[in-house]
C-alpha cells in the first residue's frame, strides 16, 4: 500500500520530531530555532507527514513583501528521494505566490541546490560556515545594548527584518552607536555568531571579541558571505576555518519588480541559513 501522505502547517509540538532530522543532518539549529521561525510566519511553516511519521518540513519566512525566505528544507533520510522535499517547496512557493511576494532566496546546500535550479532558483553568491572548535579564554568585552538600526539593516540585508531580528536579540545582543549591531545565541553544536551589521571591519573586530569572550571554550559557528573580504580575513585572523560551502539563491516570486539592493560589504555574518 503507498503510504499516506499529508502537508500540514508545522507547529511548536511537532518540534520534538523534527529535532531527529536536525540531528540526523548535523545541523546547528536548536528548538528555538524551529520555534522562533514558526512563531514569526505560523502561515509559511509546513511539515509532510507520510503513514503519520514527520518526514519532511520547508519553511519560508516573509520580510515585508519584497524578500521572503525558504528555509529549513529538511527530509528524514528514510524518506528521501520520494518527492517530499519537492512537494514542500511547490506548497511554500505557492503561499508565498498567494502573499504576492516579489522575491525569493535561500541558502542551498549541494543536496538542496539541485532542486531549486529546477524550481527556478539562480546562483546570486557563495555563503560560508566558518567554525572555531575551541575558542580561546580572553577578557570579556562589554559593548552597548542592542539598539535596532532599521536603515543600516535594510541597506545591507535588502528588505526590513525588525521583527525577526527584535526575536533574535532577546538571546544576546549588543550596538555600537553610529556603526552597527551584532547578535549571537547557542546552537546545537556550536555556538553562532550572527547576524551582524555594522559599517566597518574595526566595529566587527569588537562585535566578534564580544562575542567569543562569552564562550570560552566552546565551538563557534559565522556565516559569512565571503564577498565581505574584510568578515573572511577576521574569521582566519581568529582562528576560524572555513568548514562548508552554501550557495545563496534568488528566485522573482510572481509580482518581481527591480532585483533588491543590498549590501554585502555591511554584512559581516548573516543572521541564519534559514532567515538570511
Ligand atoms: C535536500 C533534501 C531536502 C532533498 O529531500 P528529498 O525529499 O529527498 O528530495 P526530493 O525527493 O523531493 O527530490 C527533489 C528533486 O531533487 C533531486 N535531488 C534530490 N537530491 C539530489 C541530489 N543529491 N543530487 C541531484 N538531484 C537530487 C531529485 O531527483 C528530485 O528531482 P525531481 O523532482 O526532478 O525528480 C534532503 O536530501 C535533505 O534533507 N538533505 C539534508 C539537509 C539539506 O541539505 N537540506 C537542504 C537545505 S538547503
Amino acid at each position: 500500500m503507498p503510504p499516506i501522505e499529508k502537508i500540514v502547517p508545522l507547529e511548536t509540538s511537532h518540534i520534538p520530531f523534527v529535532m531527529r532530522l536536525n540531528e540526523a543532518a548535523g545541523w546547528n539549529q536548536t528548538e528555538k530555532d524551529w520555534a522562533r521561525v514558526i512563531s514569526v510566519e505560523p502561515e509559511g511553516c509546513f511539515a509532510l507527514f507520510a503513514d503519520g511519521v514527520l518526514a519532511s518540513t520547508a519553511t519560508a519566512v516573509c520580510f515585508g513583501r519584497a524578500l521572503a525566505w525558504i528555509g529549513m528544507v529538511l527530509t528524514d533520510p528514510a524518506f528521501r528521494g520520494r518527492g517530499y522535499a519537492r512537494r514542500l517547496m511547490e506548497h511554500a512557493l505557492e503561499f508565498l505566490g498567494r502573499r504576492g511576494m516579489e522575491w525569493i532566496k535561500l541558502d542551498a546546500t549541494d543536496m538542496g541546490r539541485p532542486l531549486y535550479l529546477k524550481l527556478g532558483f539562480e546562483d546570486e553568491a557563495p555563503v560560508e560556515r566558518w567554525v572555531l572548535d575551541n575558542v580561546p579564554a580572553m577578557p570579556r568585552v562589554d559593548l552597548p545594548p542592542y539598539k535596532p538600526d532599521p536603515a543600516l539593516d535594510l541597506e545591507a540585508f535588502g528588505a526590513c527584518r525588525s521583527r525577526m531580528l527584535e526575536l533574535l536579540s532577546a538571546e544576546g545582543a549588543a550596538s555600537i552607536p553610529g556603526e552597527g549591531f551584532a547578535m549571537a545565541r547557542p546552537g546545537a553544536k556550536a555556538d553562532y555568531f550572527g547576524p551582524c551589521v555594522c559599517r566597518s571591519p574595526q566595529a566587527a573586530r569588537r562585535f566578534l571579541e564580544w562575542f567569543l569572550s562569552r564562550s570560552p571554550g566552546r565551538p563557534a559557528a559565522w556565516d559569512i558571505l565571503p564577498a565581505n573580504v574584510e568578515a573572511v580575513r577576521l574569521a582566519r585572523e581568529f582562528g576560524f576555518e572555513r568548514r562548508r560551502q552554501l550557495v545563496r539563491q534568488v528566485r522573482p516570486g510572481l509580482a518581481a519588480g527591480q532585483p533588491l539592493p543590498h549590501n554585502d560589504a555591511y554584512v559581516f555574518a548573516i543572521a541564519a541559513f534559514e532567515y538570511g
